[in-house]
């Protein structure tokens, strides 16, 4: 009898174990996911590509103002299959920001009364994506476009997410205050930024903007950010209060990349782009927040960014920074 309910036990326990193998193959394609316990949604890509056990790098997206996810994986083409980070199929999350009712405003990134959820949401979104598929914790990366380019750099600057990200990339960032570009920012180690502005951005000015100029500023002048940037990383000028100049190179008709490639510490990488307004560059004009300018002669998300990303990991086990 004993005998029996333990092969019957056994049994049980091959069946579970072979249906946990069907299972075990979590699906691929766009997922939308709703966080029950704090009413926040997220869309995740899985490639096509995807092999359940192989380390997979993962991308946060985050929107603009106004924006939603799935127009942010159409203006960044993030989920294009032929994409690879560090020669892997990677996975992507397609954040959506709050409502402020505040402002009036849906799925925003900004806003004090939301700031501390919006920043949970982050840890409970890649502890949600890790726990069903295998991510490489030491290649996760977040970009996002204008007031999601903003928080961005807020996650660049804070000590807990800057020790989780292994790069940044704001594009078109709202520098508000509350994103820690005037003041606060204590990241916890030097770390990869990459910055893209349109010049003719209108939105959240090149030059930046005065609280009298609206739209919620002050907002720096992007150059001495990036400036402010490559101090933090560990450039440094040639004597005591002078800035440490980039290298700068035309690398397309009117695009002009410059580069901190500060010695011991993290690279600053930017790009400012002649004639492009307040969007995501792209040759196919796919971000209209930018019109009549929205259309810039290169792509931004490939070749650049996933090269970008490809470069940088977080340190493993066993290894430390010099
Ligand atoms: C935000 O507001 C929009 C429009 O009213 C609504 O569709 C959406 O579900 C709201 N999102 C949240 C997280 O409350
Ligand atoms: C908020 O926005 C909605 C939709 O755009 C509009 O109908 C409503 O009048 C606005 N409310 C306030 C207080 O501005
Ligand atoms: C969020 O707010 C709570 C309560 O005010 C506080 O205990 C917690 O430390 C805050 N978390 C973050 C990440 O700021
Ligand atoms: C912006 O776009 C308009 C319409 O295509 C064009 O005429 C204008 O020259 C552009 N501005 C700049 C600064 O490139
Ligand atoms: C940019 O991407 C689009 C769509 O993915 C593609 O059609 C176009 O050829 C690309 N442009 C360049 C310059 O690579």
């Amino acid at each position: 009898m004993l005998a029996k309910s333990l092969l019957l036990a056994a049994s049980t326990l091959v069946a579970a174990a072979s249906q946990q193998l069907v299972l075990s193959s979590p699906p691929t394609g766009n997922r939308a996911y709703a966080l029950e316990w704090s009413e926040r949604t997220f869309l995740l890509n899985v490639p096509a590509a995807y092999v359940h056990g192989e380390p997979h790098p993962l991308v946060f997206s985050f929107h603009g103002a106004g924006g939603y996810s799935e127009k942010q994986q159409r203006i960044t083409e993030l989920s294009d299959p032929s994409l690879r980070i560090d020669g892997k199929p990677f996975l992507t999350i397609y954040a959506q920001g709050v409502n402020n009712t505040d402002w009036n405003m849906t799925h925003i990134w900004k806003g004090a009364p939301y700031e501390n959820k919006t920043i949970q949401y982050v840890f409970d979104a890649l502890d949600v994506v890790s726990r069903t598929y295998t991510i490489d914790q030491s290649r996760i990366y977040a970009c996002g476009k204008s007031n999601g380019g903003g928080f961005t750099a807020l996650l660049a600057c804070r000590p807990d997410t800057s020790a989780i990200f292994a790069a940044f990339a704001p594009v078109s960032p709202a520098l508000y205050q509350g994103t820690y570009s005037f003041h606060n920012c204590t990241p916890s180690r030097p770390v990869p930024i990459f910055h893209i502005h349109g010049i003719e951005d209108t939105i959240t000015p090149f030059h930046g903007r005065t609280p009298e100029e609206g739209s919620f500023g002050p907002e720096p002048d992007v150059r001495l950010w990036r400036r402010q940037w490559s101090e933090r990383n560990g450039c440094k000028g040639r004597y005591e209060g002078e800035w440490a100049e980039p290298s700068v190179e035309e690398i397309h008709k009117g695009v002009w990349e410059e580069i901190w490639d500060c010695p011991g510490g993290a690279e600053v990488r930017a790009m400012s782009v002649e004639g492009l307004g307040h969007a995501w560059p792209s040759t196919l004009g796919l971000d209209l927040a930018g019109k009549p300018n929205q259309t810039a002669n290169f792509n931004l998300t490939n070749p650049y960014l996933v090269d970008f990303f490809s470069r940088h990991s977080l340190p493993g086990p066993g290894h430390s920074r010099e």
